[in-house]
């Protein structure tokens, strides 16, 4: 793997720190797989949670769904993937890259494939969101899931993997109204970018050319961002037509039309799909929060994480581990302010600068230390990860005072 320096400090922290390990680490590995450790679940959850905040929950044209790995093979043959979904090899031969994988036993079992996006599920739940929720166009249907492609060369960490997490929103609209919607979910990704904390400017578009678009699409904007190993695709937002609606519609027969209600015709609505990788959205923010400073007059790895993805929020100490009053009022604060912050974390190992410096690794934004003058006046020391800073704060006044 070609990588500068800094992917290999931001692959070392991860492995150090718990948050990303690599796949079968113990039997040699296997390639394009890795596994997220406590501190990466705790990253991943966030981004996933503000992820569907803004793009589902607090939005009343949008439905949540979860929908199987597993699709039935016509599936993947109507929506164009058995024939297409290639990667061009160096001989110049094309390869598919989706999972093939077997179902029952014996002269029984049958051949399907892991879904190689997981869009494909929200295509074929349209007609039972119609019939369930009865939603008027436009609406759209998000989802959070596995998907799988056996990439000829998975490289550069997590940011090509063989097994990865998306996000998905397809949303439908009627023909006319294709343009508007691409624009609305176009600036929304933008939003997104700001609300998990990737720096301004980082997040460039690129209009794919016909040429390199998928074989579903009608327009394709590529968001790419200044990885540590180059500028490549972090998010992708497509104008897919009606070309799964159409195709799914002839291959299983099932009527997915909608009613025009002025003038009683029937249409296939079309598709804006914002597609988003969980796995690039962790490398986008590892690599632009990762950092290397001196604070009083020691080296330091800092991750400057947002604190709305920052896995613990804030990290509470005794300044001496060795007097037992000291912990015990902290482990009293802990458990307070635990009710009201869960990612919060009690730490009493070692000297409270090496306490510092491992939450400065996992960017936990805030680090509260009870002393003796917390037994006196109920009030703590509380420092800023990016300055070092410390002021002495009342402890009712924690929760209000914490970034979360
Ligand atoms: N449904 C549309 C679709 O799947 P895509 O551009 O092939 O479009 C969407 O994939 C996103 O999924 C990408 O922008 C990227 O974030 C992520 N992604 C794709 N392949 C990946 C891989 N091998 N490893 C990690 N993430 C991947």
């Amino acid at each position: 793997m070609v990588m500068n320096g800094t992917m290999e400090k931001i692959i070392s922290l991860c492995k150090r720190r718990g948050f990303v390990f690599p796949g079968s680490e113990i039997y040699g590995g296997l390639a394009g797989t890795w596994d997220y450790g406590p501190f990466g679940v705790l990253l991943q959850e966030n981004v996933k949670q503000l992820w569907c905040h803004l793009f589902v929950n607090s939005r009343d044209d949008m439905y949540p769904l979860d929908a199987a790995i597993l699709m039935n093979p016509k599936a993947w043959e109507a929506s164009g993937h058995v024939a297409g979904f290639a990667d061009p090899m160096a001989d110049g031969k094309s390869f598919n890259t989706m999972f093939k994988t077997s179902i029952g036993a014996g002269a029984e079992a049958s051949a399907t494939y892991l879904r190689p996006e997981t869009a494909g599920g929200i295509f074929l739940n349209f007609k039972n969101i119609l019939d369930s929720m009865h939603p008027t166009l436009p609406f759209g249907i998000g989802q959070i899931g596995k998907a799988f492609r056996n990439e000829i060369a998975p490289r550069d960490f997590i940011f090509r993997q063989r097994e990865f997490k998306q996000m998905e929103v397809e949303y439908f609209v009627r023909p006319a109204e294709w343009e508007k919607a691409f624009e609305e979910w176009r600036s929304l990704m933008h939003a997104y970018a700001e609300v998990i904390g990737l720096p301004k400017g980082s997040v460039h578009e690129l209009e794919v050319p016909e040429s390199e678009r998928a074989h579903y699409s009608k327009r394709t904007i590529d968001f790419e961002f200044e990885y540590p190993f180059g500028r490549k695709e972090l998010w992708g937002l497509a104008y897919r037509g009606d070309f799964d609606l159409t195709a799914h519609q002839s291959s299983s027969g099932v009527d997915l039309s909608c009613a025009d209600e002025k003038s009683g015709t029937r249409f296939i609505p079309h598709v804006i799909e914002p597609s988003f990788g969980v796995d690039r959205t962790i490398l986008a923010i590892l690599s632009s929060a990762y950092d290397e400073d001196e604070l009083g007059g020691e080296k330091r790895v800092v991750l400057r994480l947002k604190s709305s993805v920052a896995p613990i929020k804030a990290a509470v100490f005794p300044l001496l581990k060795n007097k037992s009053e000291l912990v015990k009022k902290a482990r009293e604060v802990f458990t307070q302010l635990k009710k009201e912050i869960p990612q919060i974390m009690f730490d009493d190992n070692g000297n409270i600068g090496k306490r510092y410096r491992r939450q400065d690794e996992i960017g936990t934004p805030s680090c509260i230390t009870v002393d003796f003058d917390t037994l006196k006046d109920e009030t703590v020391t509380l420092r800023d990860r990016d300055s070092g800073q410390q002021h002495r704060v009342p402890i009712r006044e924690l929760p209000k005072t914490i970034p979360i």
